[in-house]
């Protein structure tokens, strides 16, 4: 541990300059919140972020790939039973799909439970003829325009939005939602995909899970029974799904700070296992974004003194040495599965960035996880004033990055994106990234757009990218079993896109003649 570290507390951010502060106009109710906050209970526990952060050390060494997804910004109106449900359905059926193609386990970080708060390029947004201030997230004020004084008593509210979530998350989880052995992978997925094309891919997926269970269970490694009769733990019927958010709000942050033993056979490779550690308890994973992460800030500061695996977007403007000294700082032991470092540099700048990166980084000699966020430098306004996204945009940043990092003797460990299950009462999915298999084009953009903040992919247009990464790792897994790596080398890359497009075209000749199901 650096020597600095040991002037580290909970609240030491406060002496360093802050971006995207909140300016709150009554300080007592202020502090009367926070007070109460620092008073409820940890929404996570130690032993959870002490999993996570070895699970992360195991997509490190390429034994696991990261699925980071949800909402760009979740909202208190939706926070009910048949959204929750249905983005737990998208994780899981991502998730699935990626471990048919990879054959590697996948620890999967919901943006969820917490993602309440935002950062904005600007302090004011023209709404009408009228200037306001920025909507900052329901965690500082309301999207109403009359309502955008930062109002602490959201922060509370947040709490238990955040906590309400999650109950009904491990409710799901513990009772059996995930179960492969329910069958439940049909009821997450099937009713969402209009593509029979993409149905019948996820069909086939499933055939295969059934043919696998069968097989095992015919030679008794099959534990479902204990599961079925109310009895212990499966690994099939229940998977670990962790929360996220940005950790954006260091007030509130500080509040739910706590300081715990440190779990006995928690993950430690230095050697150097502390007595105790300060746990975030509101997720088990935090990150810094690409507008908050200066050296010498605020929350760069808080975040280096807490113990929960950590993400830090890196964005074009990023340079080498500044990447290398924000590890020094937040990872000083260089401990595996503590940093993931999130790109998201935007399509047309990748190739630009990444693989010096790569390089400082690998240089340096500081473990991180490598993850894609091929969302955040490739957002667009479309000619009707929406913010949106391209499908085929966000595919280049995606397959460009794999490619990178192949060539760099690096590893993609996983990728961040903001996607919806979500549908509205008549069975339709969002519309607000444009193209993907249901070829959705810029004038289906108003039918249904939802986000009150950046565009996400729908049920649908999610699946997609799934089928396209799933398809690189069994190319790349059948190449290496085959000993064929020099080819593998030359030609898989690149197929994956083209094999998504040739999936794409059969899909939409398929359901010729029906209009596309957001419509
Ligand atoms: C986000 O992840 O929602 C976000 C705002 O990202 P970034 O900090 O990379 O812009
Ligand atoms: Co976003």
């Amino acid at each position: 541990m650096s020597a600095n570290n040991n002037e580290w507390s909970p609240s030491s951010w406060r002496t360093k300059p802050i971006a995207q502060d909140v300016e709150y106009p009554d300080q007592d109710n202020l502090n009367r919140v926070l007070d109460k906050v620092s008073k409820l209970p940890p929404l996570v526990t130690p032993g959870e972020i002490e999993r996570l952060r070895y699970q992360l050390a195991q997509v490190q060494n390429n034994e696991a790939f990261l699925l980071h997804a949800g909402d760009c910004a979740e909202s208190f109106d939706a926070c009910n039973q048949e959204a929750i449900a249905h983005k737990l359905g998208l994780i899981l059926s991502f998730s699935l799909i990626l471990i048919w193609g990879a054959r590697m386990p996948v620890v999967r970080i919901g943006r969820i439970a917490g993602q309440y708060a935002k950062p904005r390029s600007s302090a004011t947004e023209k709404i009408g003829d009228r200037v306001v201030t920025s909507f900052r997230g329901d965690n500082v004020n309301g999207l109403d325009p009359d309502d955008r004084t930062p109002n602490p008593e959201r922060m509370l509210s947040a709490y238990f939005h955040s906590s309400t979530t999650l109950n009904y998350l491990r409710g799901l989880l513990s009772s059996g939602f995930a179960s492969l052995h329910l069958n439940q992978p049909r009821d997450w997925s099937l009713s969402h995909v209009q593509s029979p094309a993409l149905q019948q891919e996820f069909e086939n997926i499933l055939d295969g899970l059934s043919d696998a269970l069968e097989f095992s269970r015919t030679i008794g490694q099959d534990r479902s029974k204990s599961y079925e009769h109310g009895g212990g733990r499966d690994p099939l019927g229940e998977v670990d799904l962790y929360t996220s958010h940005e950790g954006l709000m260091l007030p509130y942050e500080e509040a739910l700070t706590r300081e715990f033993p440190v779990p006995s056979g928690a993950h430690v490779a230095s050697g150097k296992t502390p007595a105790k550690a300060h746990y975030n308890t509101s997720a088990h994973f935090l990150w810094i974004g690409d507008r908050t992460r200066q050296l010498t800030g605020a929350h760069v500061e808080y975040f280096r003194g807490i113990r929960n695996p950590i993400g830090c977007k890196v964005g074009p403007s990023m340079q080498g040495e500044e990447l290398v000294r924000l590890l020094d700082i937040v990872n000083p032991d260089k401990e595996p599965g503590r940093v993931t470092l999130i790109t998201r540099y935007g399509a047309g700048k990748v190739e630009e960035h990444l693989a010096g990166h790569i390089q400082v980084v690998k240089a340096s000699g500081h473990p991180v996880v490598w993850v894609c966020d091929p969302m955040h430098g490739n957002t667009h306004t479309s000619a009707s004033g929406l913010k949106t996204r391209s499908f085929g945009t966000i595919i280049s940043e995606l397959t460009s990055c794999i490619r990178i990092h192949t060539e760099n003797d690096s590893r993609l460990g996983g990728v961040s994106l903001e996607f919806t299950g979500e549908l509205d009462d008549k069975g339709f999915s969002v519309t607000e990234c444009v193209g993907g298999s249901m070829e959705l084009c810029e004038s289906n953009l108003p039918l249904r757009y939802q986000s009150f903040c950046d565009p996400r992919l729908n049920f649908e247009q999610s699946l997609d990218v799934a089928f396209l990464i799933s398809n690189h790792y069994k190319q790349e897994r059948r190449a290496l079993r085959k000993g064929k790596q020099n080819e593998y080398e030359e030609d898989v890359v690149y197929s994956a896109l083209g094999g998504l497009q040739s999936r794409s075209t059969s899909r939409i000749a398929s359901r010729a003649g029906s209009p596309p199901k957001a419509a």
